[in-house]
C-alpha cells in the first residue's frame, strides 16, 4: 500500500468542473513525492547482483555505514530495514518494560509511539512548539515522574528540536535520549548532525525520505557501551558480529533479537543515494526557498502563515508546508488543488487522538496547540525535480483559491473520501 507518490482519490457524484467552479479543467498533475534518481543506482545493484552476494553487511552496507559514520560524526552506525526497525531497537536498547513512561510528541509518525508500547512502556504525549511543531521542550520538565525513562524528540521536517535544553534535562533527571531524525537526515542542530545528539537516533530511507532505498533506516548509536548489544539485537539475539569479525571461533543465541538487517541489494541503492546527498540537499534548498519567495505575499495578506527555520538549524528542505487560518479553509484548498492535479497533503493526525492514542486515556483538548496546528497544516510537493513553472502553477491555485474562495465545497462530506497519506 506504499508509495512514492501520494495516493489520492476523490469520489464525487458530481462533475468536477460543477464542484470547481470554473476554475481551470487541466490537471496539473505535480506529485507530492518523486523520487530522485542519482545516478549509479542500475550500477551499483549490477554489481551486487553480480557477485552473487545479496545478504547483509557485504561491501555496500559497509560503505554506507562508513558513508554515515563520517559525515555525521557518528561513532557506530547500523544499518537496518526502516526507520521503525531503528527505534524499535533503541527502545529495546533503552531496557524499556512495563511501567517505564517516555515523554514524546504527539505529532508524529506511530512508529515513534509504537516502539515504545511494543516494549510494554507508556507514551506520555507532549505538546509541539508552534514555530517548528517539535516537542516543546519548555514543556518536558512537568511531565517528569518517578517512571519516566527516556524522551523520544521528533525532527519534524528535518528541523532540529532544541537539543541543547532536551540534553540538559535528560542529564539532569538521568534519562535517556532517541531522537526521531526519520525525517531529519543530513540536518543540523548548531553544527551536530541531527541522530548524532541524543544516546540513539534513527534514520529513515524509505521512498518519501530526501535520501532512500524504497525501505531502509539506520541506528546511530552514541553511546558507545551499548554498541555490543545493539549488534546482537540485530542479529536475532546472537554474537554473529563478533564472529565476523574473528573475536569467537563460533557464534550462538546470547539475547534477545530480531532479523533487522538489510539486504545489500538495498545498501547498494541507497549508497548511489548517500554519495549525493550534497547535490540533493541543494536542490531541495532552491526549491523551498522558491515557494518562500513565491507565498511572501500571501502571507503579507494574513491568508497562510509560511514555514521558519530557527537559525541555530540546518534543516534538510525534507517538506514545505503552509498554515492555514483554520481547519475548513485548509479542507477546502486540499480539496481545490487536488482537483488541479497538485499533490498537496495534510500531515500526522495527532496519536494522542487517534484509536491507540485514546487506550492510554487522552481526549480531545489535552493537547490544544497540536490540535490546532495539525488541523491547520497542509503540505506542498517538494522534490529535487520540481520545476519553477510547477511551483508557479501551485502558487497560481493557491492565489485563485484565495481570491475567489470554492463555493462549491462543504466540509467534510465532499472531502471525506480523500485518502490521505500521513508519509513524509
Ligand atoms: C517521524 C517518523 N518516524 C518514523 C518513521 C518510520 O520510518 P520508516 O517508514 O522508515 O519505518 C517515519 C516515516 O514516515 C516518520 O516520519
Amino acid at each position: 500500500m506504499r508509495s512514492s507518490v501520494v495516493r489520492v482519490s476523490i469520489e464525487s457524484r458530481k462533475p468536477a468542473a460543477a464542484i470547481s467552479r470554473g476554475l481551470p479543467a487541466c490537471p496539473a498533475s505535480i506529485p507530492l513525492h518523486q523520487t530522485f534518481r542519482a545516478g549509479n543506482e542500475m550500477k551499483y545493484l549490477s554489481k551486487v547482483v553480480a557477485s552473487g552476494e545479496i545478504a547483509s553487511d557485504g561491501y555496500f552496507t559497509r560503505a554506507c555505514t562508513q558513508l554515515l559514520q563520517s559525515t555525521f560524526g557518528t561513532r557506530k552506525v547500523l544499518l537496518v530495514p526502516s526507520g521503525t526497525a531503528a527505534l524499535e531497537m533503541a527502545a529495546l536498547l533503552c531496557g524499556l518494560g512495563a511501567g517505564d513512561e517516555v515523554i514524546l510528541p504527539s505529532y508524529s509518525f506511530p512508529s515513534t509511539a509504537n516502539a515504545v508500547v511494543r516494549t510494554g512502556a507508556k507514551p506520555v504525549f507532549v505538546d509541539v512548539r508552534p514555530d517548528t511543531l517539535n516537542l516543546d521542550e519548555r514543556l518536558v520538565e512537568a511531565r517528569i515522574t518517578s517512571r519516566t525513562k527516556a524522551i523520544f524528540p521528533v525532527h519534524y521536517g528535518g528541523v532540529s528540536c532544541d537539543m541543547d535544553s532536551i540534553m540538559s534535562i535528560a542529564r539532569k533527571h538521568g534519562l535517556l535520549v532517541v531522537e526521531d531524525a526519520a525525517q531529519a537526515v543530513n540536518s543540523r542542530h548548531r553544527l551536530r548532525a541531527c541522530g548524532s545528539i541524543g544516546h540513539f537516533g534513527a534514520f529513515s530511507f524509505h521512498a518519501t525520505k530526501d535520501y532512500t532505498c524504497g525501505e531502509g533506516g539506520a541506528l546511530c548509536i552514541n553511546t558507545p557501551e551499548m554498541e555490543g548489544r545493539a549488534e546482537i539485537l540485530r542479529e536475532k539475539g546472537t554474537d554473529r558480529a563478533r564472529f565476523l569479525r574473528g573475536d569467537v571461533d563460533k557464534y550462538t543465541w546470547v539475547d534477545i533479537g530480531s532479523s533487522y538487517l538489510p539486504s545489500e541489494l538495498t545498501s547498494a541503492y541507497l549508497l548511489a543515494q548517500l554519495e549525493a546527498m550534497d547535490r540533493i540537499k541543494s536542490a531541495r534548498q532552491v526549491v523551498y526557498n522558491r515557494y518562500l519567495d513565491l507565498l511572501a505575499p500571501l502571507e503579507e495578506r494574513g491568508v497562510l502563515e509560511l514555514p521558519k527555520i530557527p537559525a541555530e538549524c540546518d534543516g534538510n528542505y525534507h517538506l514545505f508546508y503552509i498554515l492555514l487560518r483554520d481547519g475548513a479553509s485548509r479542507d477546502c484548498l486540499l480539496t481545490h488543488l487536488k482537483r488541479l492535479g497538485i499533490g498537496a497533503a495534510f500531515h500526522f493526525v495527532p496519536l494522542h487522538l487517534s484509536p491507540m492514542g485514546r487506550r492510554f486515556g487522552y481526549a480531545k483538548g489535552d493537547l490544544p496547540l497540536t490540535e490546532d496546528l495539525s488541523g491547520r497544516l497542509l503540505r506542498l510537493p517538494l522534490y529535487p525535480a520540481l520545476k519553477a513553472k510547477q511551483q508557479k502553477a501551485v502558487t497560481q491555485g493557491l492565489n485563485e483559491f484565495f481570491d475567489r474562495p470554492v463555493m462549491g465545497l462543504k466540509r467534510p462530506s465532499q472531502t471525506a473520501n480523500i485518502k490521505w497519506e500521513l508519509r513524509a
